[in-house]
């Protein structure tokens, strides 16, 4: 019979001190056993498990999701292992679970931290319906490499859009309180600077100075800190030298020593064990040293704690106080999720899945998920009483598994509505639709559909084109190195151009492609992501007109692989490029002196803009910004400005407009990007009417990371910019000074 440790400590007394407590009571298997995580989704019978659990080998399960076999596991820890420890039950839940929502990156394209936190919470009812109460997300990588294919799972380049689009998907999955029904445990990962692969190679290394690392990429962890996320997750990739998962300046000094986190640190699959391989150890069991030294409380999926972790403890080579802390911090979130008191799952106490509000909520965000990046001569929205019959072309168009995206390991593909069902059962007998797949997957080189595909669009009033990427090329391990439309599609574009009839496409895809070859062959391009299951509905009211695109790029779209990094908050240099002092290369004189080419941060063979940026995104109106302002040219520290513009729908549909407020440092100790935005606003508008949108500017906003890693906020000139778009030019300043 098991210790009956809930019974024996009180339910609200504090987590922290139940955590000690019962840590008191343990001995030092049992502690190396709540730092271990099973997998439990390859052929591990629940009898196997069952075993290590009544002997208390294992803190956490990951990968089971029969909620009988969840509930037997957890019946067995609590009942018949000696201290009846609940287990922590791990799933990446990363854009919804049955019910799947667009990808993170199209979430992130909506600009509203209310949806995507709606979404994580009908994720997290979802999952807990299933026994887990911990998933893997949000993945809170600053991503600015589109070849990396994780670049799907992220909310995009940005720092202040990244920061809050995570608190909301960790304060949706945690819930108001974690004890309440359907509140399961987040997971800031992967900690930190994954996204900084070379080159965008998934598991590359990374090079990061210290001042980026904490003005940029830790910037969103230390966010979900603040917002009191459970877990952290280390990340796979090598940090300057010494991979996340056995780093301890990132995992003690900061994580823990600066920004004070209570919650614990997870490993990513089997990264202890690939300190080795990374060739920072020579075996397992140095491994096992070196990440729990640093600070890494839990492994996950591997062997390395739970064979060695004992013997470097009685070597007195792994301190005894560094295993305790790591236990305690583990316990105090299963003190927290309430598992003592309540471990197991009863799927009749959440809403059913699917349910008509899930549906709902994966809709709207998939609606304002969609970015309109050009519509030349409002070709869109097409009008359905002007039309005899449309075109729909393309591999994408139809695809009910494909437009999901990556990372959807219980979704349900028998939720998905097409954008080809959709129209069709929105359009009935109107409009005939004229269907040609064309390809049979994305990266098709078969072409012996074009044809048709041309002949029908010839005889159509209308084309829309589905195009983009099937789910398996983004996500984890799936980067490309070209990221252009793959296999034929850009050949079918030109085809279908030729038939001279106005030429929509529409782009489902996990990362921003290059799209130079297509851009000037078609009128009109709406980009939607993987949208998830309500894809189909949310594009056919776009494309029709029932709703209006609000969405706007979380990434800035480069033009040429060869850009790549380009984004909008980059530094300035020595050499800044305008439109005076760069030549294309078919410009270049024969003979040219070496001087005589604008000496200039450019390259020769593209544009030095990207091709749509940052924050860049379209509407069947327009919107007008007039009367930047700021309320005092000047403030002292401790002070607010408040900066504001009236904005107007000057045209004749209502409709939302993403108001984005940037800000430049322009003189600063550590040179500063030339623009970051501080602030967002999502605003609907009538038909021209006009609203004055506001936004308070402390001075600790505009704090950085100085010289000596500290944060600062340093006296001088700030340019400040309201806008749709990070290209926005209408601008305004103000000045913090000293106090006199
Ligand atoms: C590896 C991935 O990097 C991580 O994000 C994920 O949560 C784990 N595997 C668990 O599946």
């Amino acid at each position: 019979m098991s210790v009956q440790t809930a019974t024996m400590l009180d339910k609200d007394d504090d987590p922290g001190i139940r955590a000690r407590t019962l840590l008191g009571q343990m001995n030092l298997a049992e502690k190396i056993g709540q730092m271990s995580q099973l997998d439990a989704s390859h052929g591990h019978a629940p009898d196997y498990l069952g075993e290590r659990l009544r002997a208390g080998q294992a803190g956490s399960i990951i990968n089971i999701v029969d909620v009988a076999v969840v509930n037997e596991l957890q019946r067995i820890a609590v009942e018949e292992s000696r201290l009846g420890i609940p287990l922590l039950v791990g799933r990446d839940v990363i854009h919804g679970f049955k019910t799947i929502f667009p990808i993170p990156l199209g979430q992130a394209a909506t600009w509203n931290p209310d949806l995507v936190q709606e979404g994580a919470r009908i994720a997290a009812m979802e999952a807990a319906k299933f026994g887990v109460n911990w998933t893997f997300a949000p993945m809170i990588d600053i991503s600015r490499d589109p070849r990396w294919g994780r670049i799907a799972e992220s909310f995009g380049e940005c720092v202040l859009l990244t920061s809050e689009l995570g608190v909301a998907m960790i304060k949706g999955f945690q819930g108001e309180s974690l004890t309440a029904a359907g509140s399961i445990a987040a997971c800031a990962k992967h900690f930190a600077g994954y996204g900084a692969v070379e080159s965008g190679r998934d598991y590359a290394t990374t090079n990061i100075p210290d001042n980026k690392l904490r003005n940029v990429y830790f910037r969103p962890f230390n966010a979900a800190v603040d917002a009191g996320v459970s877990t952290l997750m280390t990340s796979f990739s090598d940090l300057n030298g010494i991979p996340a998962s056995g780093n301890s300046y990132i995992l003690k000094d900061v994580l823990r020593g600066e920004w004070g986190f209570e919650g614990f640190v997870v490993s990513d699959w089997d990264s202890v064990r690939q300190l080795q391989v990374h060739g920072l150890t020579d075996s397992d069991r140095e491994s096992a040293f070196e990440a729990a030294s640093a600070g890494v409380d839990m492994e996950m999926a591997g062997d390395a704690y739970s064979n060695h972790l004992m013997g470097l403890v009685e070597e007195g080579r792994v301190a005894i106080e560094d295993i305790d802390v790591a236990v305690t911090n583990i316990l105090r979130v299963k003190f927290e999720l309430g598992l003592f008191e309540d471990p197991y799952t009863d799927p009749g106490e959440l809403p059913e899945i699917a349910s008509d509000l899930a549906l709902q909520a994966a809709r709207d965000t998939a609606l304002q998920s969609v970015v309109l990046l050009k519509n030349d001569h409002n070709v869109l929205p097409l009008r359905s009483e002007q039309l005899a019959s449309v075109a729909v072309i393309g591999p994408l168009a139809d695809a009910r598994y494909e437009q999901l995206g990556t990372w959807i390991f219980d979704g349900d593909e028998e939720l998905s509505i097409t954008p080809l069902k959709a129209m069709q059962s929105q359009l009935g007998d109107d409009v005939e639709i004229r269907y040609v797949r064309a390809m049979e997957h994305s990266r098709s080189r078969v072409n012996d559909e074009f044809d048709v595909a041309a002949d029908v669009a010839a005889n159509s009033d209308a084309v829309l084109l589905f195009l983009g990427e099937e789910s398996i090329l983004s996500g984890e391990a799936h980067s490309r190195a070209d990221i252009g439309l793959p296999g034929d599609q850009v050949e079918l574009v030109r085809r279908v151009r030729r038939a001279g009839k106005p030429v929509v496409a529409v782009i489902l895809a996990g990362r921003p492609l290059t799209l130079s070859d297509i851009v000037d062959e078609v009128d009109a391009i709406l980009y939607a992501w993987h949208p998830g299951a309500m894809g189909g509905p949310a594009i056919a009211d776009l494309v029709f007109g029932i709703e209006v695109p609000s969405g706007k790029l979380p990434a800035t779209f480069p033009r040429l692989v060869g850009q790549i990094p380009i984004y909008y908050s980059q530094k300035n240099g020595g050499k800044p490029p305008n439109r005076e002092n760069v030549v294309h290369i078919d410009e270049i004189d024969t003979f040219a002196p070496q001087t005589s080419l604008g000496m200039s941060a450019f390259h020769l063979d593209t544009c030095f803009t990207p091709l749509f940026p940052f924050g860049h995104g379209l509407s069947y109106t327009w919107f007008d910004y007039q009367n930047i302002r700021v309320s005092s040219g000047e403030i002292e520290f401790g002070e607010t400005v408040t900066v504001s513009a009236d904005l107007t729908n000057r045209g004749e549909v209502e409709a939302d407009e993403v108001v984005q407020l940037y800000t430049r440092d322009l003189v600063a100790s550590i040179t500063r990007p030339v623009k970051e935005l501080k602030g967002f606003r999502r605003i609907r508008l009538r038909p021209h009417e006009t609203q004055t949108v506001s936004f308070e500017l402390h001075t600790d906003d505009l704090q950085f990371y100085g010289r000596d890693g500290k944060r600062r906020v340093e006296a001088g000139l700030f340019h400040a910019w309201i806008g749709g778009s990070s290209d926005t030019q209408q601008r305004t300043e103000f000045r913090i000074v000293e106090h006199q």
